[in-house]
């Protein structure tokens, strides 16, 4: 495998889950970093090779290629405490984790975090996101209020002032706002010491890592978590996550400049799936989504709960492309419609009596898009073992062609399992 450009940006084209991991982790075999720009462990990527299963959350998912460091970003928010269980678990698959470097500037996810996440989950009522209760949302707000706490932070002598005031300050709204749990400081800080000294060796000026390995020509690939769907700016508001999870951060979040950054894969599932609430106009609930959730192991990595299912909406990859720069796409879990005798793609909305071709803006208008649907036969044949595109069933090759026609992009690969073996470039870029 070559690769004829140094930098590689790898995202969510939809609503996450669409096999970034698996995506990354086959890049990575021929990459020197990776790095995740984004998100926390709100992220669930699963990568299966050699027999075996793994999945990591927070660590970016070039682990497993022992050659590659792999950097957690400044743009990301990090529960030291499920870092440093990811990482022994990750030892204990028998894997490496001192190529792992955690950037000085990401803000940390502390329990109080996660109590609020949960807390405004249940204010919420019929409102409710469905949020991964991991305390996205409320770190990334408090980042943003100057409320945060940076891994940098630790080492400073006002720490434990600056500490302690930031547990008042949470337990207040705790407390007063939503008559929680309130923390005790002397505990907290303990806790947080004890995960530090764990990881205290990896802690690294992480922009400064990746700018050297640019300047020093080496491959790097940007990890996005999450999909452009739910991105805080471009997503269903507000049903999103609370970061920029499209590649318009990759740059920011990786801490160099957006010049850097020379191709933008975004990763396609080749259906629809959603796991949080909002709006998903092609949303089905018969026994395809049925089927399809049992073929497509679709159930919540870290919440085990069944994945909203529907069929692939070209509406909204057409606008993930655009406002999220995917220069190429890579289409994942194709196997799964194997079974199909007929698959549908959404090339249109209906609302209010007009056909429209864009995403809305508001959720509510969403919920109210009926899918106008183009349905092409299926192929009802096993292609997990197809090695090239040609091998495809031509029903197979129409469905990709078709998407790629409606959405107007390329594809640069595709994938007909989880294993790092079932994946198939079309490009000779990577070959
Ligand atoms: P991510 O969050 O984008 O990394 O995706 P997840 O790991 O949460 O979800 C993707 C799921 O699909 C995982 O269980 C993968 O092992 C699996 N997967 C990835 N690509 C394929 C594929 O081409 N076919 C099948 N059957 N499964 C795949
Ligand atoms: P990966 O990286 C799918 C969804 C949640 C919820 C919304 C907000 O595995 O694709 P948050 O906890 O971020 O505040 O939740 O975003 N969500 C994801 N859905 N895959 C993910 O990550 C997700 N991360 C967050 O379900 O709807
Ligand atoms: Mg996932």
């Amino acid at each position: 495998m070559k690769n004829n450009f140094k930098s590689l940006v790898v995202v969510g084209s939809q609503w996450g889950d669409e096999g970034k991991g698996k995506i990354t982790d086959y890049f990575a075999q021929k990459a020197e970093m990776v790095v995740r720009f984004a998100g926390g462990d709100n992220a669930g990527h699963m990568i299966e090779f050699g027999g075996a299963r793994h999945k990591v959350t927070i660590v970016p998912s070039g682990i497993f290629n022992r050659h590659v460091k792999n950097v957690i970003g400044n743009g990301t928010v990090v529960n030291l405490t499920n870092l440093v269980a990811e990482m022994k678990k990750i030892n204990e698959a028998g894997v490496d984790t001192s190529n792992l470097f955690v950037s000085d500037r990401a803000h940390i996810i502390f329990d109080w975090h996660c109590q609020i996440d949960a807390l405004q989950e249940e204010s919420r009522k019929e409102r409710i996101i469905g949020t991964t209760k991991r305390g996205i949302g409320p770190t990334y707000a408090d980042k943003a209020s100057r409320y945060g706490i940076r891994i940098c932070d630790i080492e400073q002598p006002e720490f434990k002032d600056i500490l302690k005031e930031n547990v008042d300050y949470h337990n207040q709204i705790i407390t007063q706002l939503y008559n929680g749990t309130p923390y005790v400081f002397e505990e907290v800080y303990a806790k947080l010491m004890d995960n530090y000294n764990v990881i205290k060796n990896n802690i690294v000026d992480s922009g400064e890592m990746v700018a050297e390995a640019i300047e020093e020509n080496q491959f790097v690939l940007f990890e996005g978590a999450q999909g452009v769907l739910l991105d805080i700016d471009h997503g269903t508001y507000p049903y999103v996550t609370s970061s920029t999870c499209s590649a318009n951060n990759a740059s920011t979040g990786a801490g160099i400049h957006a010049k850097h950054i020379q191709k933008v894969v975004g990763i396609a599932k080749a259906y629809q799936t959603r796991v949080g609430f909002g709006g998903m106009p092609t949303e089905i609930i018969d026994e395809t989504a049925h089927r399809i959730r049992e073929r497509g192991r679709e159930y919540g990595s870290n919440s085990g709960k069944p994945r909203r299912i529907g069929y692939f909406d070209a509406v909204a990859m057409k606008y993930a492309i655009r406002v999220g720069g995917i220069d190429e796409l890579f289409l994942t879990l194709l196997d799964v419609l194997d079974t199909e005798k007929e698959i549908k793609i959404c090339t249109a909305y209906e609302l209010d009596g007009k056909c429209i071709k864009t995403m809305p803006a508001n959720d509510n208008d969403l919920k109210r898009c009926k899918p106008v649907y183009e349905t092409l036969p299926g192929w009802e044949q096993d292609i997990t073992k197809v090695t090239s595109f040609a091998e495809l069933p031509i029903n197979a090759q129409n469905y990709m062609n078709r998407i790629k026609e409606i959405v107007g992009a390329e594809f640069l690969g595709f994938s007909v399992g989880p294993d790092r073996k079932q994946t198939i470039m079309l490009k000779g870029e990577f070959e």
